[in-house]
């Protein structure tokens, strides 16, 4: 991991020391892209972490609209419709607020008990359960768009299409 890292580091070096001082200028004035997507359709906030796109027209991106459905066939039994809490379990849109990527993940995979209530509050830990690990990353970034208001409650008025590489790594996961 930390190999290929520092090769694709080099490798963006390599690239930029070759680029005539013209451009290597220009892309020093540009501000770093805030959202890069990648080749599943997925974006990635700056510092790498998944992250929601919403359209002028409201359309969302396909992982923004898959995480809204998984969440309510996984998720909403407790914590919900669309992330608002129940009487015992959290609010995740307000989790969000602070929570990181790494955390929200870790939680899911591996449970929590007793932090945000007490008296056997429980958060199973999910991480044997392929519908829920497959959708991480669109469970994460459908609550994280609730959370900071980018979309409004209830369903997505449209989405982007499931792209090929998307699907691919869909039935690897399921059926791996
Ligand atoms: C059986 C009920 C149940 C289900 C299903 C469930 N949760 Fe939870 N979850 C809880 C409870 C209860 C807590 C609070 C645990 C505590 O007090 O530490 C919690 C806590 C969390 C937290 C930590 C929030 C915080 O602010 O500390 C996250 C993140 C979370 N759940 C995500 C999910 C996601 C995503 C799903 C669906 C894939 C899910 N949960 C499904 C009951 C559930």
């Amino acid at each position: 991991m930390r190999l290929a890292l520092s090769v694709t580091l080099a490798a963006t070096l390599v690239a930029a020391a070759s680029l005539p001082a013209s451009a290597q200028s220009a892309a020093q004035a540009a501000p770093a892209a805030e959202k890069t997507i990648s080749p599943e359709g997925k974006w990635t906030t700056k510092d790498g972490d998944p992250t929601y796109k919403v359209e002028a027209d409201g359309i969302v991106d396909w992982f923004t609209y898959s995480g809204f459905r998984r969440y309510h066939s996984e998720c909403h039994v407790c914590h919900g419709p669309e992330g608002q809490g129940s009487t015992y379990a959290p609010a995740l849109v307000d989790s969000l607020k602070t929570m990181s990527y790494a955390d929200f993940a870790r939680i899911v995979a591996s449970g929590q008990q007793n932090v945000r209530f007490q008296n056997n509050s429980i958060m199973p830990a999910l991480g044997d359960n392929k519908n829920v690990m497959c959708y991480l990353d669109d469970m994460y970034v459908y609550l994280k768009a609730l959370s900071d208001n980018a979309i409004p409650r209830g369903k997505p008025k449209g989405r982007v299409d499931k792209t090929k590489p998307q699907n691919e790594f869909e039935a690897a996961c399921l059926g791996g």
